[in-house]
């Protein structure tokens, strides 16, 4: 793992042209913690907007996704985190006497105890048998049994992939399901700026304190000397393409070292560190147009600010 990320960083700001950070890896104590604190924001309307369609709409996601008295399910998700979206649909399907199991697939052991507690304080009967897994692994073990599987995407995590990507992404989801299995995937909408911009520059300034987390990281496994008073948190928005783009600016020239190699940078020059692609039909078509997957639904809030889109395996 230390070595994949040390590999990473240094690939990544040695890039000739754009200097780049993964996202993937904010995603540390510090910065789980900082993420939790970015969904309860005023300004980060993404997580209320999705929590807004499973309590709402609990009964127009059971029906379009399928699920029926018949047929046994498996509900998989990935990136389960606290459950406290997924809970009203699982509350909904025990309510309607449906025969699933649920099987949450997460990188955190941590997040998935936490989950496995408090679902089964509150769904008693609930069959629950969380996934510590990569997930594909997972969904490679899940694939053998012949219950219909129902695969859920949430919180606009895809978000955080490219097209090219995502196209990647849910064609791999694809080949790991079978006809008529389902994706539930929650993705945000494209909007305007002002409502996009602060969701990602939040006036207490905790999403800033997230992208620079990572520098602290970057110090603190890999022995870097970042020093972070020189960088600030610089996120732009693309209202054309629908993308937002988080960078951290250096505000002077300078240099840092990892692992022996000094790295310069100049004043104001842009360290790319996260996309957020917000989403629109005509995109998802053009992604889902080079997948086994074909749309078949799509649940917004009331604002028509996020989506979920219901897909189905060819
Ligand atoms: C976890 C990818 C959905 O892009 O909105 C929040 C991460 N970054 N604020 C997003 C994030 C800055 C988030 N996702």
């Amino acid at each position: 793992m230390n070595e994949q990320f040390k590999k990473d960083i240094l690939q990544g700001l040695q890039n000739p042209t754009q200097k780049k950070l993964p996202s993937r890896y904010f995603y540390d104590k510090k910065g789980d913690a900082l993420f939790q604190q970015i969904m309860a924001l005023p300004e980060y309307y993404l997580t209320r907007a999705e929590m807004e369609i499973f309590e709402t709409k609990t009964a127009e996601l059971i029906e379009s996704l399928g699920f029926d008295n018949q047929n046994q399910f498996d509900v998989i998700e990935l990136g389960a985190g606290d459950g406290t979206k997924t809970i009203h649909l699982l509350k909904g399907l025990t309510n309607r006497n449906i025969d699933f199991q649920y099987l949450p697939v997460d990188f955190s052991l941590n997040a998935l105890q936490g989950l496995e507690k408090y679902l089964k304080q509150e769904i008693p009967n609930l069959i629950i048998k969380p996934n510590n897994a990569d997930y594909f692994k997972a969904l490679e073990n899940i694939k053998k049994d012949s219950r219909i599987k129902i695969v859920f995407f949430l919180g606009s995590s895809i978000g955080n992939l490219d097209d090219e990507m995502a196209t990647e992404f849910i064609y791999q989801l694809g080949s790991h399901l079978s006809k008529g299995d389902k994706i539930l995937l929650g993705v945000d909408l494209k909007k305007s700026k002002d409502v996009i911009l602060p969701a990602y520059n939040d006036s207490q300034g905790i999403t800033a304190e997230f992208n620079l987390n990572l520098l602290d990281r970057i110090n603190n496994e890999l022995g870097a000397n970042f020093d972070r008073s020189k960088f600030v948190h610089n996120p732009v928005y693309d209202e054309e393409v629908g993308m937002a783009i988080s960078y951290l600016k250096s505000l002077c020239d300078q240099s840092i070292v990892l692992d022996g190699k000094i790295i310069k940078f100049t004043k104001d020059e842009l360290i790319h560190t996260e996309i957020s692609r917000k989403y629109d039909d005509t995109i998802m078509r053009k992604i889902l147009s080079k997948t086994d997957m074909r749309w078949e639904y799509k649940v917004t809030d009331s604002k028509k600010f996020f989506a979920n889109y219901i897909l189905e395996r060819k």
